[in-house]
């Protein structure tokens, strides 16, 4: 078993027994409903990205990537649980891959969609505050954060994601990124995510992927980064 799974799988199981409860900030997103994983609705209309991500993006990566993450979530949790339930360690181990990437891609997902808003409400502009000035200490400026952290997604070979995430010991910001559907986890908090597959962003940008990093910033929600920052 991963050592990432390792770490995910209490958390994910603690929400699971919780209900909807939150048994780690990481999970704060995301929702379970009668010990099911569920997907979350969007705070806004699929057009309302527009014209920074189609709605048709929108519609697909919400209603059918997402929701595959978490029926596969889903099935994970009950394979594993029926392994257990016969003494089938080897069994639930084997599922381990299944339940990084499904588990993963719910979490990631479900912060994703709050870390986006129209730009005619939330999106786009400059952090305030705490962040703003935590960004400014860790970064040099906002505009170096968004230099680097584009530079890291173009980087990502294959599938993956890159995260601001706040160190919980340190109190420091830093830039991560995630191949595939690996969770930020251990002492790393996410508060901003960018989806760097590309079911993200080929219907529209095709092999133009830069345009949509550079695009994407218009539509990012300070607020809900700056409340991450100032929970964790
Ligand atoms: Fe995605």
């Amino acid at each position: 078993m991963s050592a990432t799974l390792l770490r995910t799988v209490p958390a994910l199981r603690g929400a699971l027994r919780a209900g909807a409860m939150k048994p780690a900030a990481a999970l704060a997103s995301t929702s379970f409903i009668r010990g099911k994983a569920t997907l979350p609705d969007l705070p806004y209309d699929y057009a309302a990205l527009e014209p920074y991500i189609s709605g048709k993006i929108m519609e697909l990566h919400h209603s059918k990537h997402h929701q595959t993450y978490v029926n596969g979530l889903n099935s994970a949790l009950e394979s594993i649980e029926t392994a257990e339930g016969k003494g089938d360690f080897t069994q639930a181990a084997s599922v381990a891959p299944l339940l990084n990437f499904h588990g993963g891609g719910h979490l990631n997902h479900s912060l994703f969609w709050e870390n986006l808003a129209p730009a005619s409400r939330d999106g786009g502009g400059e952090p305030a505050g705490e962040l703003k000035k935590a960004i400014e200490r860790d970064f040099g400026s906002l505009e170096t954060f968004r230099k680097k952290t584009n530079t890291a997604l173009a980087g990502i070979q294959g599938s993956g994601w890159a995260w601001l995430v706040k160190d919980k010991q340190s109190g420091t910001l830093g830039l991560v990124t995630r191949a595939n559907q690996d969770p930020v986890t251990g002492t790393l908090e996410p508060l901003l995510g960018i989806d760097a597959w590309e079911h993200a962003y080929y219907l529209q940008y095709e092999n133009r992927k830069a345009e949509y990093f550079d695009a994407i910033w218009n539509v990012i929600n300070w607020k809900t980064v700056a409340s991450r920052f100032e929970k964790s």
